[in-house]
Parts: C-alpha cells; sequence; structure tokens
C-alpha cells in the first residue's frame, strides 16, 4: 500500500510498498483511510526531536476511515463503519481509562509510567504506526474510535481526532471562569481552536500571540481574538500586563510547545543543542504573564528531559499548572453536539488538500509555514 515513510530528520517519502496492516489482535480492526492530517506534533518528529522515532515509521495520528476487517472479539464496531479515531490508543479498562484519562492509558505503552500511546507517534509512545497511509490497523477498536454521524462532513470528523478535542481540554483546564482575561500563546491549528473554545467558558477577552501575521489575521477573524505578533512587542510579558491594569492575565494557555521561537538562549539550549526537552519560550512567558493565583494551561508538547521553567515564579505567585495530552474519546460526544449546532466550524481551518503521494510536500510546507498554511490534509488514492 502507500504510505508516508520516516527516513530521518527533515526527511520522508511516499512508499508504494509498505505492507498492509493485520490484524494482531482479536479486539484489533483494519481501517482504510479516508483523510489524515499532519498535525504541528508531526513537525516536532520532522524535526528529530522526539527520542526513538524509528526510520520506517508511518507518522499520522489524526484519521478518520472505513473499517475494512474486524478482529473476532470487536463487538461494537462493523464493516463498512466509517469512524473517527481518538490520536490516542486507550484500553478502556485500565485505573486511568476508567477516569476517563484515555490520554494515559496504561496498557498501550511499554514506557506506560512515562506516556500513552499514540498512534504514529515514535517508540516513546508505544510504536504503532499511524494513518498518514492507505489502510492502519486500530487496537481496542471498541473502545477509542467513534461511527461518524450521516450529517457530519468528514472534513469535520478529522478535526475531531485531536485538534478541536485538544483545543478544548486547554481551555477547560484553564478553569476560565466568567469575564476572564484568556492569553493564547501559538496561533497554529490548536492555538486558534483554543481561543475559539475559551468563549464557550465564558472569557471576556481572549488576546492569541504569535509571530506569523497571516496566522494572527486568520484567528483574529476565526475566533474573534485580539492578534499580537511578538516580533513586535518589546517584550509580551510586559505588554500582557500593560493590558490587563499590571496584574496579568487570568488564564495562560502554552499552544505552542518544545520549537518556541522568541528567545535566542532558549532556541539554542532547546532546539539546536538537546540539551533541554525543548524551547521554553512560550511556557516562560505563560507563567511570567499570567496573574498571581491564576492558571497555566500547557498543552503544547516538550520532551521527557529536563527543561529549564521559571519555577519559582510558579510558587511565589501561586500558579497553578495544568497539562495533559488531550483525553480525546471524553470530550468527542460534547464537540460533536458543538459541530451539528455550527457552534464550532473546524473544517475551516484546513487550508491545504494534498494527495498522499505528495506527503514529502506537505511536510515540507507545513514545517516552513509557506503559503500561509494553517492545516494541512492528506488524501490516500483509496479514499
Ligand atoms: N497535548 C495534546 O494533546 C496536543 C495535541 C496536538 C498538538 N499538541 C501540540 O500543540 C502545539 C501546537 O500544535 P499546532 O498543530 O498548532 O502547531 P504549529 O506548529 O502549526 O503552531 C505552533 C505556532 O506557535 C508559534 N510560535 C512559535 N514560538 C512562539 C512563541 N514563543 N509564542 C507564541 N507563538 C509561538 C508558531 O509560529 C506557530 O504558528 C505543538 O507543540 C503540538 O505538538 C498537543
Ligand atoms: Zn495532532
Ligand atoms: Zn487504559
Amino acid at each position: 500500500m502507500l504510505a508516508m515513510n520516516f527516513r530521518g530528520p527533515f526527511r520522508v517519502r511516499a512508499d508504494r510498498h509498505a505492507p498492509y496492516p493485520e490484524i494482531e489482535h482479536p479486539e484489533d480492526c483494519i481501517v482504510r483511510v479516508l483523510r489524515s492530517c499532519i498535525c504541528g506534533s508531526d513537525l516536532h518528529l520532522y524535526h528529530g526531536l522526539v527520542p526513538d522515532t524509528r526510520v520506517g515509521t508511518i507518522f499520522g495520528h489524526e484519521f478518520i476511515g472505513e473499517v475494512v476487517e474486524t478482529g473476532s472479539q470487536v463487538q461494537k464496531l462493523k464493516v463498512g463503519d466509517r469512524i473517527s479515531v481518538p490520536f490516542n490508543i486507550s484500553c478502556g479498562r485500565c485505573v486511568f481509562c476508567k477516569q476517563e484519562l484515555y490520554g494515559l492509558c496504561h496498557e498501550v505503552n511499554a514506557q506506560a509510567t512515562a506516556t500513552g500511546g499514540i498512534f504514529g507517534y515514535s517508540h516513546t509512545c508505544g510504536g504503532y504506526h499511524g494513518g498518514q497511509a492507505e489502510y492502519v490497523r486500530v487496537p481496542y477498536a471498541d473502545v477509542g474510535p467513534t461511527v461518524i454521524p450521516d450529517w457530519m462532513d468528514l472534513d469535520d470528523a478529522v478535526m475531531l481526532t485531536d485538534v478541536v478535542p485538544t483545543a478544548y481540554q486547554a481551555a477547560e483546564m484553564g478553569g476560565i471562569q466568567e469575564g476572564d482575561t484568556v492569553v493564547v500563546f501559538g496561533a497554529g491549528p490548536i492555538g486558534i481552536m483554543t481561543a475559539k473554545c475559551a468563549w464557550l467558558f465564558g472569557a471576556g477577552r481572549v488576546i492569541i500571540i504569535d509571530q506569523l501575521d497571516y496566522r494572527l489575521e486568520f484567528a483574529q477573524q476565526y475566533a474573534q481574538c485580539d492578534a499580537y505578533n511578538f516580533n513586535h512587542l518589546n517584550d509580551p510579558v510586559v505588554f500582557i500586563k500593560q493590558l490587563t491594569d499590571s496584574l496579568g492575565a487570568d488564564v495562560c494557555i502554552d499552544a505552542v510547545g518544545c520549537e518556541a521561537a522568541g528567545d535566542a538562549m532558549n532556541t539554542l539550549l532547546g532546539r539546536k543543542l538537546l540539551l533541554q526537552g525543548g524551547s521554553t519560550t512560550a511556557l516562560h512567558w505563560a507563567i511570567n504573564s499570567v496573574k498571581k493565583g491564576g492558571i497555566v494551561s500547557i498543552v503544547g508538547v516538550y520532551g521527557p528531559t529536563n527543561a529549564l521553567v521559571p519555577i519559582g515564579n510558579v510558587v511565589n505567585k501561586g500558579i497553578t499548572i495544568r497539562a495533559s495530552q488531550a483525553s480525546v474519546k471524553r470530550v468527542v460526544p460534547r464537540l460533536m453536539q458543538y459541530v451539528k449546532d455550527g457552534i464550532i466550524n473546524p473544517k475551516e481551518l484546513i487550508t491545504h488538500r494534498l494527495p498522499l503521494e505528495e506527503v514529502a510536500e506537505g511536510y515540507h510546507l507545513f514545517s516552513a509555514k509557506r503559503d500561509n498554511i494553517i492545516k494541512p490534509v492528506l488524501i490516500p488514492p483509496s479514499a
């Protein structure tokens, strides 16, 4: 079959001879992929920043498709069902899944004490192949996937596998109170959608910060928020204080993660020399510009190794930090309703549609932020 294939940092290609996935466990199903996205998280893999990303891995944790085969113990799904598959793999019965912490499942990853299992996201996250392919194996088929309702557009459905749940959970973890000022760092798909979701929790003002004007303009329109380019600010932290009576924002959200720009030292340590688990610039800004007693919500991804964060400021300012990989399955029913009611229009973030054959071009465009790209979707020839 045709599938994306990782050859090493900054090198991916379309492989026409990838082996078809097989049922390996009676609770698996095989899915014919209809859409898969490239995510900002894939860029961390592409840039060689995620430990144990093996050559030959098929990336892709955001995909939807049609069930073509089911294992003997699959009961809920049947061949022909079109399903939306959460990016995290979860067993549904461990102590974490029982608390709906599906992103922290203890059964799906040999490194289970460190992280859960994710499709196409290195052996650190379980070593599963992903969905940037014509076909993919989905373990625990009865647990994570949701059948896509007939009324739902497939482009919306694929955005419910990661972007919308992650953004919604980012806003939720912010503990936003009525009228709060919320600052979102990062105007990628996750940050833009987070800004949109912040209003659903009662925010009174939403501000988004990035350095890419085209994304800031898009965010302003899409999420009706204020948008600022940090390159035009002397100091983003001072700027946010000035906007908030010197108090700081009620809630700050890090939707950037380990590849943050804006501070030479952090970039050098975290992205060039790899001496820490990523560049923590956005996290610094979030911690330093939130008010005393405020909440910092982190969905930006960081590596497992140590990283410098201003922990003294966290303690002295009495800040609450909340962070997680999104528990997609927990929030999908609610988000489907929001899509149905027209409250969220996820597919509007999709700017590029490429045939799977052009996956290398997709990674290049998205990594270089060319052509005003926000969210690229790959369409396999068999879709
Ligand atoms: N926790 C989860 O479940 C989860 C799920 C999906 C994605 N993520 C993570 O969320 C992050 C964003 O994903 P995305 O798809 O939107 O990625 P993206 O690469 O498209 O967007 C990141 C944006 O951050 C901007 N940026 C860089 N440095 C900044 C800074 N210092 N301040 C403000 N903005 C800055 C970039 O210009 C870019 O627009 C990534 O780290 C990704 O891995 C986490
Ligand atoms: Zn993703
Ligand atoms: Zn589990």
